[in-house]
């Protein structure tokens, strides 16, 4: 490997405030390991074995920056509460010479609170009226957010960082992709807006940016401001790739650390994320029967027969690398040293990888070593399904999670 451009991904990188050891970065994948809301035990043991083994940054997936905010009651709120046990988890990380990101998120109107759960009357989003993810949880309508409730969703980000610097994160990610309220905005599916923020995309991007002004403004100078985004719809009448481009040149203005490259929407279009179908027998198995019911949906509405192929998001990311100069994480099917050699070719500065990681935390260290050039995950998505298992997230197979280590909390005693 000595001398090849896979050899640069194993040097230190600055993203902003930031040095990592190296280039690789854990994407965020929805842990389900915070029980009821709870930063547990089991939570941080899945990312101090991140850290361990060998990513540079471990991104602590969908911290909610209130508890309206979230998209299931599994998932921790960066709130005063949460400090103290968030920081055994970022203790964790850095013991092992890692750092730790959180991905900054709210739901919009794409939650799955009921009604006892859910404070607002009516969730958030860039446009009201019918909500569609509402249809199988009770809530038909969704409120367009006047200037006074942006303004205060923008503090309400800036106030999540600041307690994620105090928890001890050394980055946050600004989820801008998939389907959550800042996606909201910047996609023509959900933004019907007629004023200064909506319409063309650089309208659509004025609240996500205002966003990530408030946020640097916050911690930016102290922590890595990332803004995690997809670079299409994966749909027709969505975002095009042109809009793509524009969403990183107004990253890039905004003065952004760095970018991390999606692609696709949770509803309209989870295979454009993913980059391989999700097996029919993997659908229906959340106990939650608004989930269950939207899986087994899209099993019909999603294609059947799109076939992973290892870095299937290159084309897209190669146009945002051709429009901007900022720092860009190539994210999207990244198995082996052959596609960490594509990517580093290509020009990214770093390299973030989802499903690798959760089939083998020790996947970076293996490949700096020599003992593999390929990752063992086979794109088969049902690790995905296994969110909402008790043990969390994990990979098909290997063995599950420990499901009693995500009922404790991460800084309790015993
Ligand atoms: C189980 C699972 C859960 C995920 N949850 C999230 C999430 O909470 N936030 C997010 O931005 N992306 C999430 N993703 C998407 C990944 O971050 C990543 O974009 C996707 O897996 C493609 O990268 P990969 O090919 O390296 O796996 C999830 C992926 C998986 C497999
Ligand atoms: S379940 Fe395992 S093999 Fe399948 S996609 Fe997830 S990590 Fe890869």
């Amino acid at each position: 490997m000595a001398g090849s451009a896979a050899a640069s991904a194993f040097t230190p990188l600055t993203i902003g405030p930031l040095r990592l050891r190296n280039r690789f970065i854990k994407s965020a994948t929805n842990e389900g390991m915070a029980k009821g809301g709870m930063v547990t035990k089991g939570l941080a043991k899945f990312h101090e074995n991140v850290a361990a083994g060998g990513a540079a940054l471990t991104t602590v997936a969908y911290c909610a920056t209130s508890r309206d905010g979230r998209t299931f009651v599994d998932q921790a709120t960066l709130d005063d509460a949460a400090i103290a046990d968030f920081r055994v988890l970022t203790d964790g990380v850095h013991r092992h010479g890692g750092a730790a990101m959180a991905q900054l998120t709210h739901a919009g109107a794409f939650t799955f609170l009921d009604k006892t759960q859910l404070a607002a009357s009516r969730p958030l989003s860039a446009s009201g009226g019918f909500n569609k993810i509402g249809v199988m949880n009770n809530r038909w309508l969704k409120k367009a957010m006047n200037k006074a409730e942006m303004a205060d969703m923008a503090a309400e980000f800036a106030a999540a960082a600041v307690r994620a610097r105090e928890a001890g994160f050394d980055a946050v990610e600004l989820h801008m992709g998939h389907g959550y309220l800042l996606s909201q905005f910047v996609s023509p599916f959900y933004n019907r807006r007629w004023d200064g923020y909506g319409g063309s995309i650089e309208k659509r991007m004025r609240f996500p940016t205002e966003v990530l002004g408030r946020v640097l403004d916050a911690v930016g100078k102290d922590l890595a401001v990332v803004a995690k985004y997809s670079m299409t719809d994966g749909k027709e009448g969505g975002n095009t790739i042109e809009d793509g481009v524009a969403i990183a040149r107004a990253l890039e203005a905004g003065g952004a650390h760095m970018a991390v490259l999606s692609n696709g929407l949770n509803v309209e279009s989870i295979t454009a994320m993913f980059g391989s179908s999700f097996p029919k027998s993997n659908r229906g198995k959340p106990a939650n029967l608004a989930i269950a019911i939207g899986m087994w949906v899209q099993s019909f509405t999603e294609p059947q027969n799109v076939v992973f192929r290892e870095n299937y998001l290159r084309d897209h990311a190669l146009r945002i690398r051709a429009a901007v100069k900022m720092p860009l994480a190539y994210l999207g099917g990244v198995q082996s040293l052959a596609g960490v050699e594509t990517a580093m070719t290509d020009g990214f500065e770093a390299i973030a990888l989802g499903r690798a990681l959760v089939h083998d935390p020790g996947f970076v260290n293996a490949l700096q070593a020599g003992t593999t050039n390929q990752s063992g995950c086979t794109a088969c998505n049902r690790c995905v399904t296994m969110m909402y298992s008790p043990g969390g997230t994990s990979c098909v197979i290997k063995s599950p999670n420990e499901a009693a280590l995500n009922r404790v909390a991460a800084g309790a005693l015993a």
